[in-house]
């Protein structure tokens, strides 16, 4: 069995309800289980009828949730990145830091290394306690970028990498021919060099990440049989096999609810697929989440491996 679960889809389709209602199945089969909402305008305490924060607060037996902060890892993100600049090279406390951040704040990129790091803390410091987190994932366009940030990440920490090795060669280049030079000053060697070992730290951070992605989690995702969602779903399913991340289940959800003609798109038959009743009456509560039969669904995440299918 995997140890993560990800739901994601178009919105509406019922990421939150069926993320919710997945959980809540295996809390109640013996497993523990943490699901944490990533999406900023979060409403899974109210899906599951419980008030919940940034840390884990428990549910019932055996499940606890939690709500990220976004804004304040967005905050955390850049007050580390700050430190370290101010640590590492020295000279940049002369321009003004302070203003260089308020703009990084809103810059591109900010808000998925808010997510990611929330994942890591997630998986590095509360996974421990669970046998299974479940995230319920922000819209769409968020989602994708978070989870291709690792990878791409690390190419460009990479191509940083190479550069740096170059500097240092340079450096003791000249440091044998002059060792009068001011270069020797400077660090000539990979393993004293401080950003050397901070790009070598990062890369392992975004590997442990893009293993979680590709390789540690069950990945779903949510549609209703509806055009608008397919098309979404095929989108999603096109960019995840880009980053190879494998998608593990379709869950066809509100099934039941349009009487219109469907059948599925064949570019998406090849994912094993799960229908889930939509219930007339509506969702108020625990018990009406738990009355959403997930069970072949917990049954294929149970038996998947790996390699992220069932
Ligand atoms: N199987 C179902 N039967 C009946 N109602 C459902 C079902 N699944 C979801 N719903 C309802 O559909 C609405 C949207 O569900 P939900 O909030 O889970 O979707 P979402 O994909 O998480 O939305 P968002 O993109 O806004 O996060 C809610 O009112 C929810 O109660
Ligand atoms: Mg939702």
């Amino acid at each position: 069995m995997l140890s993560n679960a990800f739901f994601l889809g178009k919105g509406g389709v019922g990421k939150t309800t069926v993320s919710a209602s997945f959980a809540l199945r295996l809390a109640r089969s013996g497993k523990r289980v943490l699901i944490a909402s990533l999406d900023p305008a979060h409403n899974l305490g109210d899906v599951l009828g419980a008030s919940l924060a940034d840390s884990p607060r428990k549910v019932e037996e055996g499940l606890e949730a939690l709500e990220v902060d976004l804004g304040s890892w967005v905050d955390r993100y850049l007050a580390d990145s700050r430190d370290e600049l101010k640590s590492t090279y020295s000279y940049n406390l002369t321009l003004n830091l302070d203003s260089f951040f308020d703009i990084m704040k809103y810059s591109p990129g900010t808000e998925e290394y808010a997510v990611l790091w929330a994942i890591e803390h997630i998986r590095c410091d509360l996974a421990g306690d669970y046998d299974v987190v479940v995230f319920d994932t922000p819209p769409t366009a968020l989602s994708l970028r978070f989870l291709a940030m690792p990878a791409i990440s690390e190419r460009w920490v990479s191509e940083l990498t190479k550069l740096r090795e170059r500097i240092l060669e340079r450096r003791q280049t000249i440091v044998r021919i002059n060792p009068g030079s001011p270069a020797v000053a400077g660090c000539v060697d990979k393993d004293e060099d401080s950003v050397y070992g901070k790009l070598g730290s990062i890369k392992r951070r975004l590997a442990g990440l893009r293993s979680l992605f590709g390789r540690e989690s069950f990945v779903a995702v949510v549609v209703n049989k509806d055009i608008l969602s397919i098309s979404e779903a095929l989108r999603i399913s096109g960019e995840l096999a880009r980053i190879d991340i494998p998608l593990s289940a379709l869950c066809v959800n509100k099934s039941g609810l349009s009487g219109a003609p469907w059948v599925l798109d064949p570019r998406l038959a090849g994912t094993p697929s799960f229908e889930l009743d939509f219930l007339p009456g509506g969702l108020r509560g625990r018990g009406d989440l738990a009355s959403i039969d997930t069970t072949a669904l917990v049954a294929a995440f149970q038996a998947s491996d790996g390699k992220g299918t069932a």
